[in-house]
């Protein structure tokens, strides 16, 4: 619960989950620090049931471990679930893809069971990796798959330029870099860095999916920066699909900013006399 809005119908917003789901626990990660903005205190806790030690579930055919308690968010990104789905359509053939911004692996997992040979999993977080390398194994997958890195994707892509590593699909999906109006300068100077070094990495015909959760950057402003990128570089690209969050997240008609999270995906337009 971000707002003081909800936080008013907290009550009435447990009751309608137990009622509609019947669900073996709800667990509470009323923890960002929006609230604060609100007049609220942080608050995390068990309100009903119990919390099973070790937590499993399955979203769009793949099994994940989850730590509801420790985890970011809610320990899980749903939002993306329909967008990973359209990820493994086009990992068929792939024969080296990076995973930017990889968390628990939920693009990870999807690319190798689309097909793709190897995938690179970056992220900060050791235990988002960690959960990632478990991941991997719940799902059945060979560890010599995956290459994990627990790093900045900054000095990561700095690194793989300098080493003229190449990929073949490349998926960027970072946290809100503006989580404020006054961040969103400073947001596209992120998203003009990760994807110049994005497309310095990609082989030629490849694919790069990016990603937007901050709400005050649309879908313009992404098409915006991966075009400067790309034709700072002499590079064209197809945009392929449109990306967006999961339709259990619903937008509100009226209220731009609950369309939070945005994505393209493009391919690399090449011939072979490019
Ligand atoms: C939106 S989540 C990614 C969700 C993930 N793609 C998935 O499908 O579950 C953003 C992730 O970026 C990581 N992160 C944030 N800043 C980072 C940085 N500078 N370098 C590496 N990882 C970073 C966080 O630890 C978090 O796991």
């Amino acid at each position: 619960i971000l707002s003081l809005g909800m936080e008013i119908r907290r009550n009435a917003v447990l009751d309608a989950l137990i009622d509609a789901f019947e669900p073996q626990f709800v667990y509470e990660r009323s923890d960002s620090m929006l609230r604060i903005e609100e007049g609220l205190n942080q608050r995390s806790g068990l309100l009903y049931g119990e919390l099973p030690e070790e937590l499993i579930i399955t979203s769009a055919g793949v099994k994940y471990h989850v730590d509801v308690a420790h985890g970011q968010k809610t320990g899980f990104f749903f939002d993306q679930r329909e967008n990973r789905l359209a990820l493994e359509r086009y990992a068929k053939g792939v024969k080296r893809a990076l995973d930017l911004f990889s968390y628990t692996g939920g693009f990870t997992l999807h690319l190798l069971k689309g097909g793709a040979k190897v995938v690179y999993a970056v992220d900060r977080s050791r235990p988002a990796i960690e959960l990632l390398k478990q991941n991997v194994e719940l799902n059945g997958y060979s560890s010599q798959r995956v290459l994990t890195f627990v790093k900045d994707v900054f000095e990561f892509l700095e690194e793989m330029s300098l080493a003229g590593e190449k990929f073949d699909l490349i998926v960027i999906d970072p946290p809100s870099f503006a989580k404020k109006r006054k961040d969103i300068g400073e947001a596209l100077g992120a998203y003009r860095t990760l994807h110049e070094k994005a497309i310095a990495l990609l082989n030629d015909g490849g694919y790069i999916a990016t990603f937007s959760c901050a709400r005050y950057i649309s879908e313009a402003d992404l098409i915006g920066s991966f075009y400067v990128a790309a034709r700072r570089l002499g590079k064209s690209f197809y945009l392929v699909e449109h990306l967006h969050q999961a339709k259990d997240h619903p937008v509100l008609v009226g209220f731009p900013e609950s369309e939070s999270l945005k994505g393209l995906l493009l391919k690399h337009k090449f011939s072979p006399s490019d």
